[in-house]
């Protein structure tokens, strides 16, 4: 009998939208590759969730999800769709989703947010034996505890979060599977910032810090407001989720983590920030040419040593150093374990963009259904 799966997709930006957009072009084929017939049964976004009240992607919700992906498209929110629902009705969502299935299994919440209030959500999903698939690293960033209750669930439905970590590049899953398989991490360094990749790479090439940056938005590699990407805490956040998966017991305070941000300029309006920019021309100028002085290069490098304290800073390499090779915004990750041990593992490859997001979290979808 064709089993029928509920999908709840929280977040429909840019990861979200193009997820759902390979959801309903591969939908048939996944009816008859492995008898599974996957539908919508809740969109959401900032604002409201939209839910439908049955229907597969070819049936009524067909019409909700173009609804409101049009609604998105011409800059309304969901809340403005007649039949929205609030996020303060999140339970009555969920448990309606779940009345609905078959099985708690059959029922995935996929997180394409931002932020921690997709988190209840998500625990009371995975307490209730549905599966979840995050790109958003938020719910995995809080307290341990947290992240423990939600990737270990209550022992049906799982937790996949390939799209946290380096844009979908197999590193989460590997370092799970390899330390549940008996493997001990000896220690991780890491190229996890696209953004401060590329920004590293052009201030060691003698770039000033100010056109280094706006070229870097200019290509899309940064946040809205790149002070994200400069405070360091996006890395941090990477780093504490692996060195949670590797059996770590950090906190996110515990990550020490140098921001690259300009003195005084955490606390300015995103807008004044960017207005002011040349006046930060020679930022880290004197640390790229003393580096550039020996023959080495800038790199914004994360690391969890054997006793997974996780720490990320700006330090200089020779060119070619593992984690100093490969330019722009490739992620490198160099994993020495018991079994890696002489040889580490290095996994490297884009570590973001939208289309590596949105298949890496379809990709973890249909390993949760197990059928990948
Ligand atoms: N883009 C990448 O290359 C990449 C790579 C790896 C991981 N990720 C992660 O994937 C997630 C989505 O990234 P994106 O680039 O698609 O971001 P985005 O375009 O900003 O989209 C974010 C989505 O989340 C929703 N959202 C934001 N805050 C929310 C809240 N408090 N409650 C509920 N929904 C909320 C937004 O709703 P509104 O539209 O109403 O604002 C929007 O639909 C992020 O967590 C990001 O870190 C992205």
């Amino acid at each position: 009998m064709t089993r029928t799966v509920s999908l709840i997709q929280l977040g429909i930006g840019h990861v979200g939208a193009a997820v759902v957009e390979l959801v309903v072009k591969r939908a048939a084929r996944w009816r008859d590759d492995y008898d599974i017939a996957v539908r919508y049964a809740v969109l959401a976004d900032s604002t409201a969730m939209v839910a439908a009240p049955e229907g597969e992607l070819d049936g009524p919700l067909a019409h909700a999800l173009a609804g409101a992906l049009e609604r998105r498209h011409a800059g309304l929110p969901l809340a403005s769709f007649p039949d929205a629902v609030a996020w303060d009705n999140t339970d009555a969502v969920l448990e309606g989703t779940l009345a609905r299935a078959a099985a708690p299994e059959d029922v995935v919440v996929l997180d394409c947010a931002t932020g921690e209030r997709t988190t209840p959500l998500l625990l009371a999903a995975r307490a209730a034996g549905a599966s979840i698939v995050l790109a958003n690293k938020d719910p995995l960033a809080g307290p341990l505890e947290r992240f423990r209750a939600l990737v270990g669930g209550a022992g049906r439905g799982s937790l996949r979060l390939s799209a946290t970590v380096g844009a979908g590049l197999p590193i989460a899953a590997t370092l799970a599977a390899l330390i549940a398989s008996g493997d001990t991490l000896l220690a991780l360094d890491a190229r996890a910032s696209g953004s401060l990749g590329f920004l590293c790479d052009r201030l060691s090439a003698g770039a000033r810090f100010d056109a280094a940056l706006r070229e870097a938005m200019a290509r899309g590699y940064t946040e809205p407001d790149p002070r994200q990407d400069l405070s360091g805490f996006d890395v941090a956040r990477k780093l504490l989720i692996l060195a949670r998966l590797a059996g770590g017991d950090a906190e996110l305070a515990d990550v020490h983590v140098e921001s690259l941000a300009p003195p005084g300029a955490e606390t300015l309006e995103r807008d004044t920030f960017l207005a002011r920019l040349p006046r930060y021309a020679d930022h880290l100028a004197e640390r790229a040419e003393a580096a550039r002085a020996h023959g080495r290069v800038l790199r914004y490098v994360g690391r969890i040593d054997e006793r997974g304290a996780p720490r990320a800073e700006l330090v200089d390499l020779p060119a070619d150093a593992p984690l100093a090779r490969g330019g722009g915004p490739e992620n490198v990750f160099v994993l020495r374990t018991a079994r890696y041990d002489t040889t580490p593992l290095t996994i490297s490859g884009p570590g973001a963009g939208v289309s590596v997001t949105s298949g890496a979290v379809v990709a973890d979808l249909l390993r949760a259904l197990g059928v990948a």
